[in-house]
């Protein structure tokens, strides 16, 4: 019976799904009713378009701002290491629920040959998994994480929300992880975190920006972030590119837009935009650090902490 209440609500929402990242700390991860906990949803999935400032910030048109995670839940984020979340088009295709039996290797829980691909040439069709807004992975635009030193949703601004970590050609199998740089302690309270992905193509130019409470362990610099600037789409003149700590793209909404583009052309979290792959390191305020060199090793305690529930 749960199956197929499962299966038919999914094959509902498969005609318009998209693809969030599922991870402890984040908001919305039981829908919108706070007094629900919603194994099957996909209230944090969708993406934004031509929305106020007001309404996409935060996936406030949705109300996922108003539903934290529970007081003590944080996504973390260990510095010079790496961590992990499960990047899918509804919970119910991770781990966060029915103890992961219907997570698969890929974000809508089927699959797939690694090397999928829709692409023939001019005019071909994107991937029958329209989720994922692509031809192939290689066409998969980037997604990324910024950060704010903020413990209150409400303080994050533009100016405070810093990209600190990209991952090209993704989103596209469901385990995506991200490095990240020399990141100071949060306050007590915590950091806020902000998931984010702009597809090239592949369906209506939108984009996705989510929620997390998180937090920065092993912590040892104290060099604060600079302050984010917004990216300039630099993919014709790298000249053009701007360097250090970049605001997210705020792309095709109706207001608080930070970078326009001619469509078909999108902006990405990738060099199109001025992104280097993996940890930003030049983020900082002050002089430039050498930064240590990312130890894999250093973390692997802290990754997918749910799983050992
Ligand atoms: C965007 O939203 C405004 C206000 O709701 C509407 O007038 C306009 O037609 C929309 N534009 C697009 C391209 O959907
Ligand atoms: C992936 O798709 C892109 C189109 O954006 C294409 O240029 C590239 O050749 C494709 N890769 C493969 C392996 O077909």
């Amino acid at each position: 019976m749960l199956r197929t209440a499962l299966f038919s609500t999914a094959l509902i929402s498969l005609a318009s799904a998209h693809t969030a990242a599922w991870a402890k700390g984040m908001y919305c991860r039981g829908g919108a009713d706070p007094t629900k906990d919603e194994p099957n949803t996909r209230t944090a999935v969708d993406p934004l378009y031509n929305l106020t400032k007001q309404d996409w910030w935060f996936q406030h048109d949705r109300g996922c701002d108003l539903v934290p995670p529970p007081a003590d839940e944080f996504l973390e984020l260990p510095a010079n290491g790496h961590f992990t979340v499960e990047l899918a088009h509804n919970r119910a295709l991770t781990t966060l629920s029915y103890n992961g039996k219907y997570a698969t290797d890929w974000p809508d829980g089927q699959t797939h040959p690694d090397d999928w691909n829709s692409w023939t040439g001019p005019g071909s069709s994107c991937l029958d998994d329209g989720a994922l807004h692509a031809y192939n992975e290689t066409h998969a635009a980037g997604t990324a994480w910024a950060i704010s030193y903020e413990s209150e949703l409400e303080k994050v601004t533009m100016e405070n929300l810093v990209v600190f970590s990209v991952l090209k050609h993704t989103p596209w199998k469901r385990m995506a992880t991200y490095q990240v740089p020399d990141l100071p302690a949060c306050p007590d309270g915590g950091c806020i975190c902000a998931w984010l992905w702009v597809p090239d193509g592949c369906g209506q130019g939108n984009m996705y920006m989510q929620g997390f409470k998180c937090k920065v362990t092993n912590a040892r610099s104290t060099t604060p972030l600079a302050e984010a600037q917004p990216p300039v789409y630099c993919a014709d003149d790298r000249t053009k590119c701007v360097k250090g700590a970049k605001q997210m793209l705020a792309w095709h909404q109706l207001t608080g837009n930070n970078i326009e583009t001619e469509w078909p052309v999108a902006p990405g979290y990738n060099e199109k935009c001025g992104w280097k792959e993996g940890a930003q390191t030049d983020i900082f305020a002050g002089s430039k650090r050498i930064q240590p060199s990312v130890s894999s090793t250093a973390v692997s305690t802290t990754l997918m902490p749910y799983v050992k529930r």
